[in-house]
């Protein structure tokens, strides 16, 4: 089998946004108590924040956090995570039926933030809370001094403001699984005067009107469509959410999960520009995919309920395998391969909760297998990116039809020259031969780096006891792997179910 592309440094997307690489915290399981969080633990600094996982969220490469949910934040009541902590008080959290303590809020959160050295992007409360909540939020983290709510914040401790750009109004309220769930009509008049109220108050902001939970509800599309209608001229983004996961033992549709998210924001793109066009605006709205991961949510559905009220329990902690990182990278191939109107997007979510990032309390803190493609496409997506068209042997599949095998996309950097290909191979069977014709770019190309990520059992997982057993090797150490040069070409031998990054100098 072979499939080709041909590279043009002409042939421009757009430049990579960072804001593609952010992640997601929310007050859910194990994510903030035990997961970032966790005084006590041998790692622990002087916040209570585990240096173990602080080191490894800058490894991964992340460059902004969604905080503090999820559909935790449609229950949440911002002002009980601020002030002296032996006054706050402990509420239910009813979207994940569990006792929230407050212990971590805001402030501290920001914190956190500066220490892994990511921006914070923060959703309020449009679930139980309105405009008045909002404002009040806002008046805390955002406003310079001199008023009674940034004179609260001076007075807990930080005297700067935390100076949030980028905030989501609410969290999928078209969901009815949602606290306060919305029809479109109720939630675009509440999220266009939430706006409205936030940008008297700093014009600058951006903000990001709730999409649809997936591309299957049945009010996608309609949605968007109404939300914008009322929202367009004061939103920046409109959001996306998506979760994959393997049905019925049908890997080849699932490797294919990235023509569903290509199929997303093509349809998303295509509403709001319809609504921009009826509303005859010169504005563009982009996406924030601000939740997308493999999740086996129908294990989680499936799942027995307990009735106890519990603090930071064990909830959809995925382990994650072979499969499931290779899906991962092609779901960031898809965003990239999206960059000139998909221009923020958080992995759900950072620790634990199904996430790159494992913890054990008072233990290790280790890489799951999807932490891997994350973490190199992080480090290496630089400059534009390319159009990058594979000639690809296609194969037929339940969910999706025909879908192709190979999916890649390359990034070029002007400033050092570099070019990476990023490229999944989704046969279950076959490897698959490479090419990428370099003739625009003229000859003289080496390989600096080609990794792969495979193995002989595609359900291998990291654990605590053999936390290395999948991580990326170099692409020639790999039986079925191959890199060479020749002439204009480079050509790469493809592992079946693999993902690899290819960085040419
Ligand atoms: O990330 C887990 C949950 O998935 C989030 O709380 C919610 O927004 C989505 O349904």
């Amino acid at each position: 089998l072979r499939a080709r592309v041909a590279l043009n440094p002409a042939a421009v997307v757009a430049p990579v946004n960072r804001r593609t690489f952010g992640s997601f915290v929310e007050h859910m399981g194990r994510c903030v108590y035990t997961g970032i969080y966790e005084p006590g633990h041998p790692s622990a600094d002087e916040d209570g924040f585990r240096t173990d996982v602080l080191a490894l969220a800058r490894e991964l490469g992340v460059t902004m956090v969604r905080y503090p949910g999820g559909n935790f934040v449609s229950g949440y009541r911002w002002e009980d995570g601020v002030g002296p902590r032996e006054r706050r008080p402990r509420r239910r959290d009813l979207a994940w039926r569990s006792i929230e303590t407050n212990e971590v809020g805001i402030d501290e959160f920001a914190r956190w933030a500066e220490k892994a050295d990511v921006e914070i992007m923060y959703a309020v409360n449009l679930g139980t809370r309105g405009v008045q909540e909002a404002l009040d939020v806002h008046e805390y983290v955002n406003h310079p001094e001199g008023t009674a709510l940034s004179e609260l914040r001076r007075a807990n401790g930080a005297d700067k403001p935390h100076g949030i750009r980028i905030w989501c109004l609410g969290n999928e309220l078209d969901g009815p699984w949602q606290t306060g769930h919305k029809t479109a009509e109720e939630y675009g008049l509440l999220a266009a005067s939430t706006a409205r109220a936030l940008k008297s108050a700093e014009p600058d902001l951006e903000l990001v009107a709730c999409g649809s939970s997936g591309s299957s509800m049945p009010t996608f599309g309609a949605w968007e469509s109404t939300v914008l209608e009322h929202a367009y001229e004061v939103v920046e983004y409109v959001s996306c959410h998506a979760y994959y996961e393997e049905h019925d033992g049908d890997l080849g549709s699932f490797l294919a999960s990235a023509v569903d998210m290509d199929h997303f924001v093509n349809s998303v793109v295509a509403t709001a520009d319809a609504v921009g066009a009826r509303l005859k605006s010169k504005k563009k709205i982009n996406i924030s995919f601000d939740e997308w991961n493999v999740w086996y949510l129908s294990r989680f559905q499936n799942a027995p309920r307990t009735d106890e009220w519990q603090i930071a329990p064990r909830v959809i902690e995925d382990r994650y395998n072979v499969a499931d990182a290779v899906v991962v990278g092609n779901l960031l191939i898809s965003l990239l391969r999206h960059s000139d109107r998909v221009t923020a997007a958080c992995q759900a979510q950072l620790v634990n909760v199904i996430a790159p990032i494992m913890t054990e309390p008072g233990g290790p803190a280790w890489r799951q297998t999807i932490f891997h493609p994350f973490a190199r496409t992080a480090a290496l997506a630089k400059g534009d990116v390319l159009e990058t068209r594979v000639d690809s042997p296609t194969y037929d599949t339940a969910r999706y039809g025909e879908a192709a095998l190979v999916d890649a996309v390359a990034t070029h950097d002007p400033a050092t020259g570099d070019l990476t290909v990023f490229v999944v191979n989704r046969s279950v069977a076959d490897p698959v031969e490479f090419t990428v014709d370099l003739a625009a770019f003229g000859a003289g190309w080496s390989v600096a780096e080609s990794v792969t990520l495979t193995d002989d059992d595609v359900r291998a997982t990291n654990t605590r006891e053999d936390p290395d057993r999948v991580r990326p090797r170099p692409t020639a150490r790999i039986p079925t792997g191959a890199v060479s040069v020749g002439g204009d070409c480079v050509t790469l031998s493809l592992p079946r179910v693999s993902w690899t990054a290819l960085r040419l100098t």
